[in-house]
C-alpha cells in the first residue's frame, strides 16, 4: 500500500497528471453514497421530497457530524443530480457563488460567455441539481441578500450577460448546526423568511448509529462488544454537562476505524482495552469542547477512563 513510486519529471509529470486526474475525476462519477436511510433520516429524505416538489425550501438543522451533508448528496443521488455546496465565511462573495470573468479570456473575447467561469450556485441553476449552502449566517448580510433571488424568483441576473431562469430541477437546501440558529452570526431575516421548512437531526439511536459507524468501517470487523464501547464513549460525551460540542458519529467512526487499524498492526483480533483507549484518545483530543475552565486532557481522559471502566473490570 505504501509502496514509494519514482516521481516523473518535466513534461512527464504535466500528462501523467493529467492522466491521473481524468481518472479521479472517472473515479467521482462512480462513487456510490452509502448512507443509513431509516428513522430520522428516512423522514429527512422523504420530506426533502415533499419540499421540492412543493417547491419549499427546506434548511436542515443538526449538530455537526450528523450526516447533513451526506442526506443531500444521497437525496441528488437517487434522483441522479449533482450535488454542489458551499459553507459560508466572511470571506464569501456573490462572485463565489455566481461565477466571474477570466479577465485573460476578456481579453480575447470580450464579456461573453465563454469568458464567464461559473460558481457553484449558477451551474446548478442552470444544469438542475441539489445546492447545498452550510452556514448561510456566517455569510455577510449583502452575500445572504444576494441569495433572495435565487431562492425566491428562481432566477439570478448575472453581471453582463443578463437574467436567467433556474432549472425546474434547482434544489437549493441550508444546512446549519442548532448554536448557529442563536449564535452571534444571523441568519438575515429576509433570507430566514425564505427557507420554510426546518427538518431537525438529532444523534440518532444507539443502534443506528452502530450501523452508521459499521457502514462507515466496510473494511474492518468490529465486535459488537467494542461497538458498544465505542458508543458508549461518544454517548457519554453527549450527556457531560462539562462538553459543550459532543462527539459527534464523524468521531465515532473516527475511532472505530483507528482503533481497528492499530489493532491490525499490533496483532489483535479485536481492539484490546489499551488499543481503543488510545484511539479514543487520539480522536477526542481534538472532537471535544469543553466548558470554559476544564482542562480539555485530564477531561478527556477522565471521559475515557469512565466509559471503558466496565469493560476492563468485565474482561
Ligand atoms: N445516516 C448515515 N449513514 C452513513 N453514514 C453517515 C450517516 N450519517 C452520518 N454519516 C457519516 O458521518 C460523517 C459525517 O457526516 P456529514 O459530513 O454528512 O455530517 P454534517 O452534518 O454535514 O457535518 P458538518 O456539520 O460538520 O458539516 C460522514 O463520514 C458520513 O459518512
Ligand atoms: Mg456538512
Amino acid at each position: 500500500m505504501t509502496g514509494k513510486k519514482t516521481r516523473p519529471q518535466g513534461q512527464d509529470e504535466g500528462s501523467t497528471f493529467i492522466a491521473a486526474f481524468q481518472m479521479r475525476a472517472d473515479a467521482a462519477q462512480t462513487e456510490k453514497v452509502r448512507m443509513v436511510i431509516k428513522e430520522q433520516y428516512k423522514d429527512a429524505f422523504d420530506v426533502l421530497s415533499d419540499c421540492e416538489n412543493a417547491r419549499l425550501i427546506p434548511g436542515i438543522i443538526g449538530p455537526p457530524g450528523i450526516g447533513k451533508t451526506l442526506l443531500l448528496r444521497a437525496y441528488a443521488d437517487k434522483s441522479e443530480r449533482s450535488f454542489s455546496w458551499i459553507t459560508g465565511d466572511e470571506g464569501v462573495r456573490p462572485a463565489h457563488l455566481i461565477g466571474s470573468f477570466n479577465p485573460a479570456l476578456v481579453l480575447n473575447k470580450g464579456f461573453t460567455l465563454e469568458s464567464f467561469e461559473p460558481g457553484p450556485l449558477l451551474k446548478t441553476m442552470v444544469s438542475g441539481g441539489v445546492f447545498g449552502l452550510n452556514e448561510a449566517n456566517r455569510l455577510p448580510e449583502y452575500v445572504q441578500n444576494s441569495l433572495l433571488e435565487p431562492f425566491e424568483e428562481w432566477s439570478v441576473y448575472v453581471p453582463r450577460l443578463g437574467r436567467i431562469r433556474a432549472s425546474e430541477d434547482f434544489f437549493p437546501v441550508l444546512t446549519m448546526n442548532p448554536e448557529e440558529m442563536a449564535g452571534a452570526h444571523r441568519l438575515s431575516e429576509a433570507l430566514r423568511d425564505r427557507i420554510r421548512v426546518w427538518i431537525r437531526l438529532g444523534y440518532p439511536r444507539k443502534e443506528t448509529e452502530l450501523e452508521i459507524v459499521k457502514v462507515n468501517c466496510p473494511e474492518y470487523h468490529l465486535s459488537d462488544s467494542v461497538l458498544e464501547l465505542i458508543y458508549r464513549l461518544v454517548s457519554s460525551t453527549r450527556q457531560d454537562t462539562d462538553v459543550e460540542v459532543p462527539a459527534s458519529i464523524r468521531a465515532a467512526i473516527s475511532i472505530a476505524r483507528l482503533s481497528a487499524e492499530m489493532a491490525r498492526r499490533s496483532g489483535e483480533d479485536d481492539p484490546s482495552h489499551q488499543t481503543l483507549s488510545a484511539a479514543a484518545n487520539y480522536v477526542l483530543t481534538g472532537a471535544l469542547r469543553f466548558r470554559p475552565g476544564i482542562v480539555a486532557e485530564n477531561a478527556v481522559q477522565s471521559i475515557i477512563r469512565r466509559s471503558l471502566a466496565s469493560r476492563e473490570s468485565g474482561s
